[in-house]
């Protein structure tokens, strides 16, 4: 069985093209609440929730987060950005893990995996504190090489590898060489010892090649769950994105 985690910043991100400005991020007219959402996820079989709480506070907002923190009954994941006041909120929230994430503030989303060779004392210094106070850590990384190797060496327990590129690639000529960076990082990293995660871009139609990619544990998909929400109902996409991840 793949285990879904649901990232639901576009719920967020829905409720804050219209309430930015609002006083509360619930209750009156504020709408739509993404902790609704994640327990109605939950109740469909997600197996966890995902939020990315940015710098910018585009979509998820602090109180979101301790709301959901109380609210769900399965696991809590923190994407977030690898800073001293990240980290801070983190080990104070205390989420069962947390996602390591480069971030920009003028990308529309993650556009590319954390280059933690490049940014190696950074990372290192989250994980020892994850690692010292039992919050699991994943870095979100391109399936090359060196960083699958170096996230082993500094003992991050999972990594989450990027199928932004696949996923751009899908309906191009370069989506077979992408798929096949997934699987031979898929693959290094399970040699490594390392829980092997992915996410991003992944789509209703794309999961039927990305489920097959080897040594699978858990898929992060947010935007193509939000959307099919709109028409079906956040329990009947959750569902049908299960079912097409485990037929
Ligand atoms: N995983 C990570 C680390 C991400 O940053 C994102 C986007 O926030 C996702 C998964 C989900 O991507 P998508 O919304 O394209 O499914």
């Amino acid at each position: 069985m793949i285990l879904l985690g649901v990232n639901i910043d576009h719920c967020a991100t829905l409720r804050q093209a219209r309430y930015r400005e609002a006083p509360a991020t619930t209750g009156g007219a504020v709408e739509p609440d993404p902790v609704t959402f994640a327990v109605l996820a939950e109740r469909a079989g997600a197996d966890g929730i995902t939020v990315h709480l940015r710098e910018d506070r585009r979509h998820i907002q602090e109180r979101d987060v301790w709301r959901l923190r109380e609210c769900i009954a399965t696991r809590l994941n923190l994407e977030m950005a690898c800073t001293p006041a990240m980290t801070e909120f983190a080990l104070k929230l205390k989420p069962d893990s947390v996602c390591l994430v480069p971030e920009n503030r003028t990308e529309v989303t993650t556009e590319g995996g954390l280059d933690v060779v490049g940014n190696r004392a950074r990372v290192a210094a989250v994980v020892d504190a994850m690692n010292a106070a039992g919050i699991k850590t994943s870095l979100f990384i391109d399936p090359d090489e060196p960083q699958i190797e170096l996230s082993a060496k500094l003992r991050a327990p999972w990594v989450e590898l990027h199928t932004g590129a696949y996923a751009n690639a899908y309906h191009g000529a370069d989506r077979a060489a992408e798929f096949q960076r997934l699987r031979l990082g898929a693959v290094r990293a399970h040699e490594l010892g390392l829980v092997v995660n992915a996410g991003h871009g992944i789509s209703y139609v794309n999961i039927a090649e990305v489920r097959t990619l080897p040594h699978l544990h858990e898929l992060n998909i947010g935007h193509s769950i939000v959307s099919r929400a709109v028409f079906t109902g956040v329990e009947e996409a959750v569902r049908e994105m299960k079912t097409r991840m485990n037929p």
